[in-house]
């Protein structure tokens, strides 16, 4: 009977520690620090919910909204004093100094549930992690195990950029994506919202810029980068762009879940559709033979830089950007300033002339001059100017923050803490997930540099070699998804998730409690099955295999590797054309077989679960 007993204890204990495992490592991002303990809180439809009276109005419709979504359960929420002696959830403003801005302490306890927080931010987040708390798929009523979670951010900036020119995408799903994006503690969705092929916001005092300038002429069965100009004459059905209404709507969604919206309104360059709806503004008076003013479809976009001599363009800028910095919030501004080509400005009366007047030894100085103006402009709105890091190129602009994305022969990620310029890593290598994430032969199409979801989450945004003064000034870190490849919504999300869940883990947790493998089974354990449950979609290419042969033509040989970013599973693969399974040949290493066979191999779970796609590829 004791033995009987002893070993039912045994295996409660046991049960528990796994239990507590499983909690303590399925946060994304991961808490500073977690501890599970025994016993839980019975969350249902009893339980009450206490939100000070301050944040209740922002605060109470995101919380029976989430929980109805995760839970299916309408929690009665109340405003003020906690009036209930257990069963009950609190959030709580408190005056600690051990709390940092937008962390908090979740005490999760068989009587109750406390998120304490300095601010808003904090009792937000802390409720993100509850939410994760809480096992998947659940219905109604649930154990939630007793833990002490502490948590703050390492990066005040975590940021995801959506290039909403080169595909327009609704309000819905930027909506969508900010209660995605926010549910993992980012905080910045920065929004790229002109570009050469299309102008997304409307401007009261420039109806042309999305009359005209947010639609272009429809491409969509030709490569990106094969497309030719659009005519004056011919239909342009493709575009879209948000009202001013719509902006509103979307910063209020946003605020309410801890997001800041970044405008970025890009100049000089990648101008087109502000050109095709302005043309005046572009170098010249007489349009010189062959320049197109119609907003780009793809391809090439040739003569997309405004006239920088002319001061009806500043003129128009200033106007243009005092309407939008009204509109937004945001201490910052984001003016772009990147990938100028400045060969019309070589030749052009008005550029030439200001350059003389203004003793402007060459057109990058021109540049320069230029984004002095953008940054008067900006000041005058009591805004901080963001720049792409090519605004550091001749005199640079005191004052201004940098997005730091060149990488190679550029080192703006040095070069701007360096020179004192607060800067945000938007790395070309490890940030820029318009990058195809796996084998880029199994890929949908895109650029074909391989950005890995284990890359995204190895990036350490603080180079080694600055300073800690430099260091201090690094902001954070942001993906930015350019979306010449991504026309749809569910090809856009594929490419989001799930890297930004690893760009989120890069920007808020400590190196410290970061670790591959957890992160990987967090999103295998229960992330993919959340992002299933709220209908977002995501590529699984990290269980790609990615495969690697050389042939030998006088044995009919080949010798074969393959190879995952996964950890934690095995590989089983095939050469008779057979899908592989646990039945199959295990890889243990290199092997050599026979050439011109078809391969087909497979990452499965201990219990025979295919994790992935099956990677299909011939030996020749
Ligand atoms: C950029 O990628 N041109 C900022
Ligand atoms: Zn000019």
């Amino acid at each position: 009977m004791m033995k009987k007993l002893a070993l039912i204890l045994l295996i409660f204990v046991f049960t528990l520690q796994v239990k507590a495992q499983v909690v303590q490592n399925a946060f994304i991002p991961q808490p500073e620090s977690v501890e599970v303990s025994s016993g839980g809180f019975n969350l249902n439809a009893q339980t009450q919910v206490f939100i000070p009276k301050a944040f209740y109005n922002d605060l109470k419709p995101i919380v029976t909204a989430q929980f109805k979504n995760d839970l299916k359960l309408d929690v009665p929420v109340k405003k003020g004093r906690i009036s209930a002696s257990s069963n009950y959830i609190a959030f709580e403003k408190v005056r600690s100094s051990s709390i940092k801005p937008e962390g908090y302490i979740l005490n999760v306890s068989p009587s109750k549930i406390t998120i304490q927080a300095t601010d808003y931010a904090g009792l937000f987040n802390g409720f993100q992690t509850l939410r994760q708390a809480i096992p998947v798929r659940v219905n109604q009523e649930t154990a939630v195990p007793s833990m002490l979670v502490k948590d703050s951010p390492r990066f005040s900036w975590r940021g995801v950029m959506l290039d909403v020119s080169r595909h327009f995408q609704t309000k819905d799903f930027v909506l969508k994506q900010i209660d995605v994006v926010s549910s993992y503690k980012i905080n910045k969705f920065h929004l790229h919202l002109t570009d050469d092929q299309g102008w997304r916001i409307e401007i009261k005092k420039y109806p042309n810029l999305t009359k005209k300038g947010a639609w272009r002429a429809d491409r969509g069965d030709i490569p990106w980068w094969e497309r030719k100009a659009a005519t004056a004459d011919e239909p342009k059905p493709v575009g879209g762009f948000y009202t001013q209404e719509d902006i509103k709507e979307i910063i209020q969604y946003a605020k309410t879940r801890n997001v800041e919206i970044i405008p970025e309104i890009d100049v000089p360059a990648h101008s087109k559709a502000l050109i095709a709806a302005y043309p005046n503004l572009f170098c010249y008076d007489e349009v010189p033979e062959g320049v197109n003013f119609e907003v780009a479809v793809g391809g090439k976009a040739p003569n997309n830089a405004l006239c920088a001599g002319k001061e009806t363009t500043y003129q128009f800028l200033e106007d243009v950007i005092e309407e939008v910095a009204a509109l937004f919030p945001s201490k910052y501004f984001h003016i772009g300033g990147d990938e100028c080509n400045k060969s019309n400005w070589k030749k052009c009366p008005y550029c030439q002339k200001t350059m003389e007047e203004h003793h402007l030894e060459d057109e990058e100085e021109l540049q320069s001059h230029f984004i002095q103006r953008m940054h008067n402009i900006v000041s005058a709105q009591h805004k901080t100017m963001i720049g792409w890091d090519e605004v550091l190129s001749g005199n640079g602009v005191k004052g201004a923050t940098i997005m730091a994305w060149r990488r190679g022969k550029h080192q703006p990620q040095l070069q701007a803490p360096r020179e004192g310029y607060p800067t945000i890593m938007t790395s070309y290598t490890y940030s820029y997930i318009s990058q195809v994430q796996g084998p880029s032969f199994m890929e949908p199409v895109g650029p074909k540099v391989v950005l890995p979801l284990s890359k995204v989450y190895s990036h350490e945004p603080i180079p080694s070699e600055l300073t800690q003064e430099e260091a201090n000034l690094v902001l954070g870190n942001q993906t930015c998804l350019w979306a010449e490849f991504t026309p749809t919504e569910e090809h856009c999300e594929y490419m989001l998730y799930p890297r930004t869940l690893a760009s989120a883990e890069v920007s808020w947790s400590k190196p410290e409690v970061k670790s591959w493998e957890r992160f990987q089974k967090a999103l295998e354990d229960s992330h993919f099955k959340r992002l299933d449950r709220d209908g977002v979609n995501y590529a699984k290419s990290v269980f790609s295999i990615y495969p690697a042969f050389a042939v030998n033509e006088l044995r009919n040989e080949a010798i074969v590797y393959l190879d995952t970013e996964a950890v934690g599973y095995d590989i089983y693969y095939t050469l008779d054309g057979t899908d592989p399974s646990l039945e199959s040949t295990k890889y243990t290493g290199h092997f050599t077989t026979t050439a011109k066979q078809l391969l087909k191999a497979g990452l499965f779970k201990e219990n025979g679960e295919l994790l992935g796609a099956i990677t299909e590829i011939r030996l020749k």
